[in-house]
């Protein structure tokens, strides 16, 4: 029998897991622990471009590990890590990053974004973003990397930096393919723009009962009145129901915004409860999970235990490569 192929993921703790979190990455990494060797792990180095406080550091940390655990992960199937845990990724990161040239980095989306808004004061962290991901990635010799499309440029800088690598000290690192769920692969929010906690226009699946019913609340619809007809295709709440439910519920919804007599409040209600039935396990986990620190702390060190062998060895053999071993 062939060895299973390989997958890695990572997601930042930067806020809570949203519907866009789950759609697009993290349904797939949990589905995919059936058939793929997984690695998972929480980019909270990437997360300090953004997130300069250490509670909150931590509490997000910790949010999306009993997020993950709560959706399914289990961390007999799938290596769950901490990224700081890991030096090895930052060194990494260091060597490539005397590869790469800042050209090639200016042209990340998130960099040219943060120019476009005016932003003049850049970190060095998140310039150097994609080299770090490309470390992330790297080091583990995955076949597939599972992520929402915002992140395709990032694999696609990935593999090119693997290719100069390669040709620069020998074939060394695995070129790794994007995966990304066309259907899901841009959730969208609040406001109809990409779900994303720096947009705050997210829809949280592991908030308490109201907050979840505000967030829903507020999605933006137009001002059509309610006994009119709909189109639904231009309906921000529909465009998220339908990633959530049954074709039969899909096509049950159309035809109540298509008749008239049903308003966007009385969708809202739909798209709520559909929401509460999708995640009601989970959330019901997440609860059980969420005071026992010590059992989530010990999943997330086993993990990093495990991710950090495989790390020193291919550390090891990149440092051999560039010439810092010798005996
Ligand atoms: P955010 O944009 O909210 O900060 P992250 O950058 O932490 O989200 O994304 C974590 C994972 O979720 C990535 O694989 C990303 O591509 C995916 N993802 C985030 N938002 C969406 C979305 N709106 N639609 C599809 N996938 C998404
Ligand atoms: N940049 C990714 C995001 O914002 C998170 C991430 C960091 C990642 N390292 C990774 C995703 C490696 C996939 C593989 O979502």
């Amino acid at each position: 029998m062939a060895a299973a192929k390989r997958i890695l993921s990572g997601i930042q703790p930067s806020g809570r897991a949203h519907l866009g979190n789950y759609l697009g990455a993290m349904r797939q990494h949990i589905e995919m622990q059936k058939d793929f060797e997984c690695f998972l792990f929480i980019a909270d180095l990437h997360a300090l471009t953004t997130v300069h406080d250490a509670k909150q550091m931590q509490n997000n940390t910790y949010d999306l590990a009993v997020s993950y655990l709560a959706l399914g992960l289990d961390p007999e199937k799938t290596v769950f890590f901490k990224q700081s845990a890991i030096p090895q990724h930052a060194e990494l990161c260091w060597i490539f990053d005397c590869l790469v040239k800042m050209p090639f980095l200016e042209r990340a989306h998130a960099w040219k974004d943060a120019k476009a808004k005016g932003k003049k004061e850049i970190s060095l962290g998140l310039f150097n973003y994609p080299v770090l991901q490309a470390a992330d990635i790297l080091m583990y010799q995955p076949d597939l990397v599972p992520v929402g499309k915002d992140q395709k440029q990032h694999i696609e800088m990935s593999r090119d930096i693997a290719e100069t690598f390669n040709k620069t000290f020998g074939e060394t690192f695995k070129i790794p393919e994007p995966f990304i769920k066309e259907e899901v692969a841009v959730v969208p929010g609040t406001d109809g723009q990409k779900m994303s906690k720096s947009y705050g226009n997210t829809i949280d699946i592991f908030a308490e009962e109201n907050e979840l019913k505000k967030q829903v609340m507020s999605i933006v619809t137009d001002s059509t009145p309610l006994e009119e007809p709909k189109d639904p295709k231009k309906c921000y709440v529909f465009n998220i129901y339908k990633l959530l439910a049954t074709k039969e519920e899909i096509k049950e919804l159309e035809s109540k915004y298509k008749k008239g007599g049903f308003g966007y409040g009385d969708a809202k209600k739909a798209l709520l409860a559909k929401i509460l039935e999708h995640f009601k396990e989970a959330r019901e986990k997440y609860k059980t999970l969420y005071p026992q620190k010590d059992m989530v702390y010990s999943i997330l060190e086993n993990g990093s235990a495990k991710a950090k062998f495989l790390a020193e060895k291919m550390l090891k053999e990149v440092k051999t490569k560039v010439g810092y071993i010798t005996r």
